[in-house]
């Protein structure tokens, strides 16, 4: 007898077949059996007759990392499916912390959940926290750099040390053993910026001995993202392990269309015998903090070093003078093309452009910007409207380029619901789902299924997700072809995807008839 049917579907299995009219039969957590189980006997049925069954959705680039300890049901990624996030990208992870250098890291921190104490060390102390009191859905923890990098030598801006290089080395290489699964990279973000391809190959063949992947935001995605994309496979090659270039774009109009010259990159990586892949959002706008917009000189020292040369006047004009090299700025932006996400101390200019915001604070858009960092004391979101729909289209369609949201696990109530963040935390998967493939036939719906489905676990090397199969973990959505769509919007974030009926987790059922029903299956996943 089974535990659990779903009975009724057509089953997208994963791997980029088309749906088949099948039952899907679970016990524990589990899937038993595939096929017409009509004759079966299950403690539960659940009915997903008119509705498409697929693995559940993994999120390759997320965001989540705190938002998840202030939000366990992980509300906007669980309602569209999405049963793993992976987290700990673009060079930031909380974990793990070295005593010396606490203090930076909770000013590296976006946001931190109220009751944080950072009193963990260890990857491992750190993994536990999320299993304790359980978890929506599951994670899959990446180290990143620029963690590694505050622990060994806190925000210094100059190569390590013979001693601090073995440091990072060693923190990553023990934090494999505690259940990493790579090592990520966010190098226009300080300290990530201050380092040398060197360094980063060093640390990478720490993880790639122990089977992790190397996920970058590299170092450039304007003028320079042909030399960015290089880099990243360049640590590959040296470093002897796969490559996830994250979130792929060509940022500032003058850049537009290079996207395909970036997957050629890719392309002739891959012929060369190298493992390199990437990860996409469907959006045409990109979000990040607000302190990205100044020179990465501006951070040496850490956050409160930060907000100090913003206070003296002299280094002020300095930064002032110097704010079109900032790693944004120097794309080419508008102050129009940037509104501001969140800004808790200034509620009434989420949602605003800077060059608004600036007109009517009768100041210039930089001495704008300068004031909303310091009352926001270093943390606050931007969004950058930036990107090109053919661009993104180009990304959407390469075989090697799965989902990655680069968003995080919001909810619209409490906490969770301030601000106006990139809808991407919301809408991303059914958006795919919906306006690419179903509406617009950019992909097809089995291809686009697979993207989201076994081309990350393959990534991820979970030989036992990402597919629907008897002996596969049941992590399952069912979701409606025809009404499967995202809602949230630039201007109204804060909205639920629809179409989504059903969502198991590790054979748990967390949404069922699109409602949540408090239950926290999920862990923390280690390749197999
Ligand atoms: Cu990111
Ligand atoms: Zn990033």
């Amino acid at each position: 007898m089974l535990d659990l049917k779903i009975a009724g579907g057509h089953v997208f299995d994963g791997t980029g077949m088309p749906a088949v009219r099948a039952d899907v039969g679970i016990t524990g957590e589990g899937i038993a059996m595939v096929g017409d189980l009509a004759r079966e006997s299950a403690g539960q049925t659940l009915d997903a007759s008119g509705l498409m069954v697929a693995p559940g959705f993994i999120d390759m680039h997320s965001h989540s990392d705190w938002r998840l300890f202030g939000n366990r049901r992980a509300e906007s990624k669980i309602r569209q499916g999405v049963t793993t996030e992976v987290v700990g990208n673009c060079g930031f992870s909380p974990a793990p912390v070295s005593p010396e250098f606490r203090e930076d890291m909770r000013g590296f921190a976006l946001y931190v959940p109220p009751g944080m104490d950072f009193s963990w060390v260890s990857v491992k102390d750190f993994l536990r926290r999320y299993e304790e009191e359980g978890l929506a859905l599951n994670v899959a923890q990446l180290i990143g750099h620029g963690t590694l990098r505050l622990a060994a030598m806190g925000f210094a801006r100059r190569p390590p040390s013979a001693k601090e290089l073995a440091t990072m080395r060693g923190l990553m290489e023990a934090a494999m053993v505690d259940g990493a699964c790579g090592l990520s990279t966010g190098l226009i973000y300080a300290p990530g910026s201050y380092a040398e391809t060197a360094e980063i190959v060093e640390i990478a063949k720490g993880a790639g001995a122990a089977g992790g992947f190397y996920a970058s935001h590299i170092r450039g995605e304007g003028a320079t993202l042909l030399d960015a994309v290089a880099e990243a496979i360049r640590v590959g090659r040296e470093g002897r392990l796969p490559v996830q270039v994250s979130h792929i774009k060509a940022a500032g109009r003058a850049h537009w269309g290079r996207v395909g010259d970036a997957l050629a990159l890719i392309d002739g990586a891959r012929a060369e015998g190298l493992d390199v892949m990437a990860d996409v959002y469907p959006y045409t706008a990109s979000s990040t903090t607000i302190r990205t917009l100044l020179p990465d000189w501006v951070l040496e020292g850490g956050i409160e070093a930060m907000l100090g040369r913003l206070r003296d006047p002299a280094t002020r004009g300095r930064i002032q003078a110097d704010m079109a090299t900032g790693p944004v700025l120097a794309r080419g932006l508008e102050w129009s093309d940037i509104m501001i996400a969140s800004a808790p101390s200034h509620a009434e200019i989420e949602g605003l452009r800077l060059d608004e915001i600036a007109r009517s604070w009768g100041k210039d858009p930089v001495e704008a910007t300068f004031d909303v960092i310091q009352s926001e004391k270093g943390r606050g979101n931007i969004i950058l409207f930036q990107l090109d729909e053919a661009d993104l289209r180009r990304a959407l369609v390469h075989p090697r380029v799965m989902i990655g949201s680069d968003g995080s696990s919001l909810a619209t109530s409490g906490p969770m619901a301030d601000g106006k963040p990139h809808p991407r935390s919301y809408g991303t998967f059914p958006r795919v789902l919906g306006r690419y493939a179903r509406d617009e036939r950019v992909l097809p719906l089995e291809t686009a299924v697979h993207k989201m489905t076994g081309l990350p676990a393959a990534r991820l090397g979970l030989g036992d997700r990402g597919v629907i199969r008897p002996g596969a973990k049941a992590d399952i959505v069912a979701f409606s072809r025809e009404s499967v769509r995202d809602l949230a919007t630039y201007e109204d974030p804060h909205r639920y995807a629809a179409g989504i009926s059903h969502v198991l987790v590790n054979g748990r059922t967390v949404i069922k008839d699109g409602e949540h029903t408090g239950s926290l299956p999920g862990r923390v996943l280690r390749s197999t």
